[in-house]
């Protein structure tokens, strides 16, 4: 087993691989034109585990000062080997040594454990229609560290001082969102 940056040729490869495990019957989340792009600029950050084939791949994509983990994935039968975790260990070191500062992810709600076990630290992200936000949203007993707000709606990151799956829909409730999910942050 190998852990190490895709090569060119192997892109495409790895790129249907993901879609196989993430997306097998939705629309793509990012397009794979998309996808070269930025992996022409940061090859570093496009890994794959090789058992010889592949067994596992995550991409990262610079957002500023941060990397995006954007896809991660894992075949079926190869999970609970310490790949997943190998992989990511990997991009925040490739990361790090880009300069970055941290990597962030929206995480499948299957996935959560698995990166409080990485070491992530999770932060609730809100997004409520601006027709929808409660007058005293700020005083719900969640503790807002950033709130941007879009043409559609406001974006809350709350402070999670312990993960609880069950805080999504207490939040989802409290705040009249319509959507309600954990990022993950990792520190470099
Ligand atoms: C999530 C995923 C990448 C994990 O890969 P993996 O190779 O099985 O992970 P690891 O073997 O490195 O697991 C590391 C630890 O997390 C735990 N873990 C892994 N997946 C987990 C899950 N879904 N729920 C709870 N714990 C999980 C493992 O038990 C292990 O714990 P341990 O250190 O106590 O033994 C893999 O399950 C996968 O591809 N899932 C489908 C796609 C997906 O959900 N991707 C993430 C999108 S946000």
């Amino acid at each position: 087993m190998q852990i190490k940056q895709i090569i060119s040729k192997d892109l495409a490869e790895a790129d249907k691989f993901q879609i196989g495990i993430l997306q097998p019957h939705g629309k793509r989340v990012r397009s794979f034109s998309y996808i070269k792009r930025q992996y022409k600029k940061h090859p570093s950050l496009f890994i794959a585990c090789y058992n010889p084939s592949i067994a596992g791949i995550v991409f990262g994509f610079v957002k500023r000062d941060k990397v995006l983990l954007g896809e991660l994935a894992v075949k079926k039968e190869m999970r609970g080997k310490g790949i997943g975790s190998k992989l990511v260990q990997r991009l925040a070191k490739e990361a790090k040594a880009l300069g970055k500062k941290e990597i962030c992810l929206g995480a499948q709600p299957d996935a959560e454990k698995f990166y409080l076990k990485c070491g992530f630290k999770p932060v609730l992200f809100a997004q409520i229609r601006h027709k929808d936000v409660p007058k005293d949203y700020l005083h719900k007993g969640f503790e807002i560290e950033k709130e941007t707000n879009y043409k559609d709606a406001k974006r809350l990151f709350i402070h999670v001082k312990k993960y609880d799956k069950r805080l999504k829909e207490k939040a989802k409730k409290a705040l009249n969102a319509y959507d309600v999910i954990y990022l993950f942050v990792k520190k470099l």
